[in-house]
């Protein structure tokens, strides 16, 4: 009876996976995405239904106030979150993951006697990989909320402290797991202690791993704590021996090294240039001093431009993800299509501060899916395009990464805007981007700058096609 409980638990973990994976696959595409959330919800609910019968569950009254406090701060900050702040959001859910397999780990180890290899390695790799993601994903956040300075952080002997941390943190690892009881005085220290100690190495790594980091270099970061969180995730399934746990914690983290390497291609940086170089920091170029004159034009100018175009490419970029602009962006490509202007809408993969930041807004705006290109396959056309439009996006479009060997995001792929023939850019000011650079974009003969909020500005060329 106890063994076809247990086997039908297996059975149903089995279809909450399945669910996961079809779930993950619907995601690819924007068309099926909605369904593949929520095919991954059904199959997350049915995880947790499964789990909560299990027999060796004690009481329930702790996991009642887990989940009580955990929705009662859940449900509202989901809902109040503001679309620009998803992305720190994403770091602290990150975070959350990544101590949540630690406090897994360390609970089993402190509650447990005896362990064999078998347990101690998953644990040791839980406490682990969970500390480096929570300390990570905290200085993550704290990045992008700009509640510290986005600037990497570099000290002499940076490197060297990190592999003497790596280094002892391994041999603790090894006599931790090799005899968890047995080393009672090593360095002086109990078993316990050494424990205790790796998980206050992984949390001081966590930080070095990601103080160095900044700039443009964020998104790669993030995509990888990701994937740590997925990695400790499945260390604490081999902890408790739980399968749907190894399962969801090994997509998480297969997919989120997939992102990780995608985001370091967008870049053109290898996931070790952008870990170990230190994106703008001092030793770095800070690029050419740039010449040239700015020209701001007025809307009712730029009405007049766009106009008389055959066809326009809009880039969007984190200003208007700012403006919330995306609604108005796609009421002025209808009124232009309805003009006869041929209109498309270049992404960058690292366009805003999410993966597919960009994607996702325009898809709120109902934008036809077959008008979004993708970087490679707009650009070669670029220097076919009447008008690019570019809506508060700054290091995306920047041309010292093209041509400025000193800037520190040489070699990054960038939207060639300044291949059209004429260039719009509406920002607020003359203020840098995510990266701090400077942009000769906004000095080029072909540039017009149009100042002010992206939406008021756009909505400002909407009025002006509507009057006419
Ligand atoms: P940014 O380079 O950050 O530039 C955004 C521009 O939008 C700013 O220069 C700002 O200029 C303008 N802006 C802000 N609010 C505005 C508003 N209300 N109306 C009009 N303009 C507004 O953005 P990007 O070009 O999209 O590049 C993304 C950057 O973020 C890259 O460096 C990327 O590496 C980094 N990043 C990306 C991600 C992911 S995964 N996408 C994650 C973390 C970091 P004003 O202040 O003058 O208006």
């Amino acid at each position: 009876m106890n063994f076809n409980f247990e086997l039908l638990i297996n059975l149903g973990y089995i279809v909450a996976s399945l669910l996961f994976i079809i779930g993950v696959k619907q995601l690819s595409s924007p068309e099926t995405a909605r369904r593949g959330n929520l095919n991954s919800s059904i199959g997350m609910l049915l995880a947790v239904i499964l789990t909560l019968l299990n027999k060796d569950i004690v009481s329930y009254e702790w996991i009642i106030l887990g989940i009580v406090l955990g929705s009662l701060i859940g449900a509202p900050a989901a809902r109040l979150v503001k679309m620009t702040a998803m992305p720190e959001m994403v770091a602290l859910f990150n975070g959350s993951g990544g101590i949540a397999s630690l406090l897994v780990g360390w609970a089993v180890y402190q509650v447990g006697s005896g362990l064999g290899i078998g347990t101690m390695l998953p644990i040791f790799l839980s406490v682990l990989i969970g500390g480096i993601t929570f300390t990570g994903s905290i200085i993550a956040y704290t990045k992008l909320a700009e509640l510290i300075d986005g600037k990497p952080t570099i000290f002499t002997g940076q490197h060297i402290l990190n592999i003497i941390l790596i280094a002892v943190t391994v041999v603790l690892g090894v006599f931790i797991v090799i005899e968890p009881t047995g080393i009672t005085h090593l360095f002086g220290l109990e078993a316990y202690w050494l424990f205790i100690t790796v998980i206050v190495l992984a949390g001081i790594l966590g930080i070095l791993l990601v103080i160095p980091i900044g700039g443009a270099d964020m998104p790669v970061v993030i995509s990888l704590l990701n994937s740590f969180s997925g990695l400790a995730a499945a260390a604490a399934g081999f902890v408790i021996n739980n399968n749907v746990l190894i399962v969801s914690g090994s997509l998480v983290g297969a997919s989120g090294i997939i992102l990780t390497n995608i985001m370091a291609k967008a870049m053109n940086r290898s996931i070790g240039n952008v870990l170990f170089s230190g994106f703008g920091a001092t030793t770095a170029g800070h690029g050419k001093v740039v010449q040239g004159e700015v020209k701001p034009i007025s809307a009712g100018d730029a009405y007049l431009v766009l106009e008389s175009a055959r066809s326009v490419v809009f880039v969007p970029g984190y200003g208007m993800a700012v403006a919330q602009a995306q609604h108005v962006v796609k009421e002025l490509g209808d009124l232009l299509e309805a003009n006869d202007i041929e209109v498309n809408y270049a992404i960058h993969p690292v366009a805003g501060r999410m993966p597919g930041h960009m994607n996702v807004l325009l898809a709120e705006a109902n934008v036809e899916y077959d008008k979004l290109r993708e970087m490679e396959d707009i650009n070669p056309t670029m220097n076919t395009v009447d008008v690019a439009v570019v809506i508060g996006a700054n290091d995306v479009v920047n041309p010292a990464a093209r041509e400025d060997e000193s800037s520190p995001i040489y070699g990054m792929p960038i939207i060639n805007v300044d291949y059209a023939r004429t260039v719009i850019i509406l920002k607020r000011s003359m203020r840098s981007g995510f990266a701090g650079i400077e942009n000769p974009l906004f000095f080029k003969e072909n540039s017009r700058m149009l100042f002010g909020d992206a939406k008021q500005s756009i909505q400002a060329l909407v009025s002006e096609f509507k009057a006419t």
